[in-house]
């Protein structure tokens, strides 16, 4: 998504709409055929795998095959670092130390994974994920980037329960550019579980693609929410939920909400 993507415009956006993709279609030509190839595609893989999460895994196999950096979202290698650098300020700014415990919940290819694990103290970083392409990816950036004695923790999942983590044991939490891929039933569920594992004065960041029009999705891996309907939800499971204005004065598309076990101080 593009950094200007949070214009009141864009806000209003229904990418889902025929007017809109027509309109698109009009200003950028040139990417219709790219658009019509993964629709192709994805409507293949979601005949192949009609649960969400079996076909995100296929949608990630596919795209990391061609360029694991472009399928964790950035086009070149200068936009892979600098989000994660992106990331990884922020939470430094909040407060991330190295005695800290981490869980990076769609950890990708460790865009930002990597600073984390360079910056928290050896074994207190876990990674977890969907998709094994792009876990093989994330051990090649760790093994370029000479994290072996950090002792990272890196783990394949098949739903956000979390059941195999401890109680009581995350100061931080955080999933970057993982709701805009999840529909509701996903985020759901991950709020019913997250406030388990995280510890009474830790926190759960998380990034998605905010709209202030209808909710919609484009191809089953794009959606698009409303604040109200996430900061419910997480209300909904118990916790205390923040919109992170900070956030917003970044050159990122996506919006930021932070849950907690406790009220935190307004950030
Ligand atoms: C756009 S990438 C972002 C990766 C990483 N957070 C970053 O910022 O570089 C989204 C990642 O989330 C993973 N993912 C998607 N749905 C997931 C889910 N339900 N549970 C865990 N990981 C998921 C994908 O496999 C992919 O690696």
């Amino acid at each position: 998504m593009p950094a200007d993507a949070k214009s009141p415009k864009k806000l209003s956006n229904n990418r889902a709409a025929l007017t809109h993709k027509i309109g698109y279609a009009l200003r950028h030509p040139g990417r219709v055929k790219p658009y019509i190839r993964r629709a192709g595609r994805d409507a293949w893989l979601r005949v192949k795998h009609p649960d969400h999460v079996g076909y995100y895994r296929a949608v990630m196999a596919s795209d990391t095959r061609r360029n694991p950096e472009a399928a964790v979202g950035s086009k070149t290698h200068d936009r892979w670092l600098a989000l994660g650098q992106m990331q990884f300020d922020y939470l430094i700014e909040h407060g991330l130390r190295p005695e800290h415990r981490m869980l990076d919940i769609g950890c990708g290819n460790l865009r930002g994974g990597w600073r984390f694990i360079t910056h928290l103290d050896t074994g207190n970083y876990y990674g977890i994920d969907i998709s094994p392409d792009i876990l093989m990816a994330a051990k090649k950036t760790l093994t370029e980037r000479r994290l072996q004695e950090k002792l990272p923790h890196l783990t394949i999942i098949g739903d956000l329960t979390l059941d195999f983590l401890p109680g009581n044991h995350f100061d931080v939490v955080h999933a970057h550019s993982v709701f805009s891929h999840s529909p509701l039933e996903v985020i759901d569920e991950c709020l019913a579980h997250v406030g388990r594992i995280l510890t009474d004065t830790g926190f759960f960041d998380f990034t998605f693609d905010r709209t202030e029009g209808t909710e919609h999705q484009v191809l089953g891996e794009d959606f698009y929410y409303r604040t109200e309907t996430l900061l419910e939800l997480a209300r909904k499971h118990g916790l205390h939920g923040q919109f992170m204005e900070d956030w917003e004065k970044r050159p990122h598309g996506q919006s930021k909400i932070r849950v907690s076990r406790s009220p935190l101080p307004a950030a």
